[in-house]
C-alpha cells in the first residue's frame, strides 16, 4: 500500500476562513459602490498616517533585507511598555507568533486548553502539532476559569486566554485573571492573548505585563493590526522572560518581519491623533449600534472590543448572504460552533449606517422566503 503523504491530523483540519475580502464579493455579486466590510475587524480609520508617511519614506529600501532583530522597534516598545527589549520578539501577525509558540512549546500529546469560541488559531496550531486540545464552554459568554482549572492535569502544556475573546468581545477582569494565576500549576504556560486590549474601557482589566515582570510562565500577546490599522503589514509581538524569548527566535525563520511593518508600527506608536480617533469612533459606533439594536430587540454581546457580537435567533449564513448582496460583509460563527451568531466591526459611522439600514430590511423579512 502506498504511505500517506500528509500527516493524518493535518488532513483533519478545517482550514480556516477569513472574512470575505472586498474584491472577491463584489466579483461573485457585481456590486458597485461602496462595500463595508466589517468582517476583520480592521481599522476603519486606514493605517495610521504617521505610518503610511514613514513606510512610503522608506520604500526605496526595499531591495534591502529588514534588521531580523527588529532593534529600532523593540527598544521604543520596551520604552512604551516599561518592559526590557530582550522581553520582546516581533512577528508577523501575531497569528504566526501564536504558531511559532506552538512549536516552541508544545509536544505533541501534551494538552493545550482554550475556551470555546476563543480565537481559532490557538486550535488550529493544536491541531498541527498533534497535541491534545480541550476546549471548556464558557460561561455567560466569558471565560470559565474555575472550569480551565478542573481540566488542567500533569499533561497539561499551554492555556492559551484571549483576553479580549474575539470573536466574543467579552473581557476576564483583574480579580478573576489574579484568582486563575494563583490556582494555576506552576509549570504551564498562560498565554494571554491581548489583541484588543486598547480598546478595553473598562478600569478592571488585568495588569498582565506583572506576571511578565515576576518571570512567571507567561507570555503576552499584543498587536498592531487592530488599534494601529496595519492588519496589512501584519506585525505583532510577544511579551516574556527573557527564556522563553530566546526559545521561540530559535523556530523564528529570518526575516519574518519586514521592513515596512517594522518601520510602519515604530511610527504609530507615536501617532497619537491617530489612536485618540480610534478610540473615539469606536465608542461612538459601539453605542449607535447598541442603541439600533436595541431598538430591534436584538440580542447582542456587550463588547471590549472593536466588533460587537449578536445572537440573530436564526440562520446566520442566510441573513449575512442578504447583507452580502446589499454591500456589507460580516463574520458569521460557525466555524466557532455557534451558526445563529454574526460578528460586526465597528466601522465608520457612514459604515455602521448602512449596516443598521440592510440589517433592518433583512433581519425583519427573515421567515420570508426572500433572501
Ligand atoms: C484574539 C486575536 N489574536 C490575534 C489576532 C490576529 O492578529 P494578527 O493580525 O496580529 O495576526 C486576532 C485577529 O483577529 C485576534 O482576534
Amino acid at each position: 500500500m502506498m504511505k500517506k503523504l500528509i500527516r493524518d491530523n493535518i488532513s483533519k483540519i478545517q482550514p480556516y476562513e477569513p472574512g470575505k475580502p472586498m474584491e472577491v464579493l463584489r466579483r461573485e455579486l457585481t456590486l458597485e459602490g461602496e462595500i463595508s466590510k466589517l468582517a476583520s475587524n480592521e481599522n476603519p480609520l486606514g493605517p495610521s498616517p504617521l505610518a503610511i508617511k514613514a513606510i512610503q519614506k522608506s520604500l526605496g529600501d526595499g531591495h534591502l533585507y529588514p534588521d531580523n532583530s527588529c532593534y529600532q522597534l523593540r527598544s521604543r516598545l520596551a520604552e512604551h511598555l516599561g518592559v526590557s527589549s530582550q522581553n520582546l520578539i516581533l512577528g508577523n501577525g501575531t497569528t504566526e507568533l501564536i504558531l511559532f509558540i506552538g512549536m516552541t512549546f508544545l509536544n505533541p500529546g501534551e494538552t493545550f486548553i482554550m475556551s470555546e469560541s476563543s480565537f481559532i488559531m490557538g486550535k488550529l496550531v493544536s491541531q498541527v502539532l498533534d497535541s491534545k486540545l480541550i476546549e471548556v464552554p464558557l460561561k455567560d459568554y466569558c471565560h470559565d476559569f474555575d472550569s480551565i482549572l478542573k481540566e488542567t492535569a500533569s499533561d497539561t502544556k499551554i492555556i492559551y486566554v484571549d483576553n479580549p475573546m474575539n470573536p466574543i468581545g467579552t473581557m476576564a477582569t483583574k480579580g478573576e485573571v489574579t484568582r486563575f494565576m494563583e490556582n494555576v500549576p506552576d509549570d504551564v504556560l498562560i498565554v494571554f492573548d491581548e489583541a484588543y486590549y486598547e480598546y478595553v474601557n473598562q478600569e478592571n482589566f488585568p495588569n498582565t505585563l506583572k506576571f511578565v515582570e515576576a518571570a512567571k510562565n507567561v507570555i503576552v500577546l499584543r498587536t498592531f493590526s487592530k488599534l494601529y490599522g496595519l492588519a496589512g503589514f501584519r506585525i505583532g509581538y510577544c511579551i516574556a522572560k527573557e527564556g522563553f524569548i530566546e526559545a521561540i527566535k530559535k523556530v523564528n525563520p529570518p526575516f519574518s518581519v519586514n521592513r515596512f511593518a517594522q518601520i510602519g508600527a515604530s511610527a504609530a506608536l507615536e501617532d497619537k491623533e491617530h489612536i485618540r480617533k480610534t478610540k473615539e469612533m469606536n465608542e461612538v459606533g459601539k453605542k449607535f449600534l447598541y442603541e439600533h439594536l436595541e431598538r430591534m430587540s436584538v440580542f447582542y454581546i456587550p463588547s471590549q472590543t472593536n466588533f460587537v457580537t449578536i445572537d440573530l435567533k436564526t440562520d446566520a449564513e442566510r441573513i449575512s448572504k442578504g447583507l452580502q448582496k446589499k454591500g456589507v460583509i460580516v463574520r458569521t460563527l460557525t466555524m466557532y460552533g455557534k451558526p445563529t451568531f454574526i460578528r460586526v466591526t465597528i466601522g465608520t459611522l457612514e459604515q455602521n449606517k448602512k449596516f443598521i439600514d440592510a440589517f433592518k430590511l433583512i433581519y425583519q423579512n427573515k421567515f420570508s422566503n426572500e433572501d
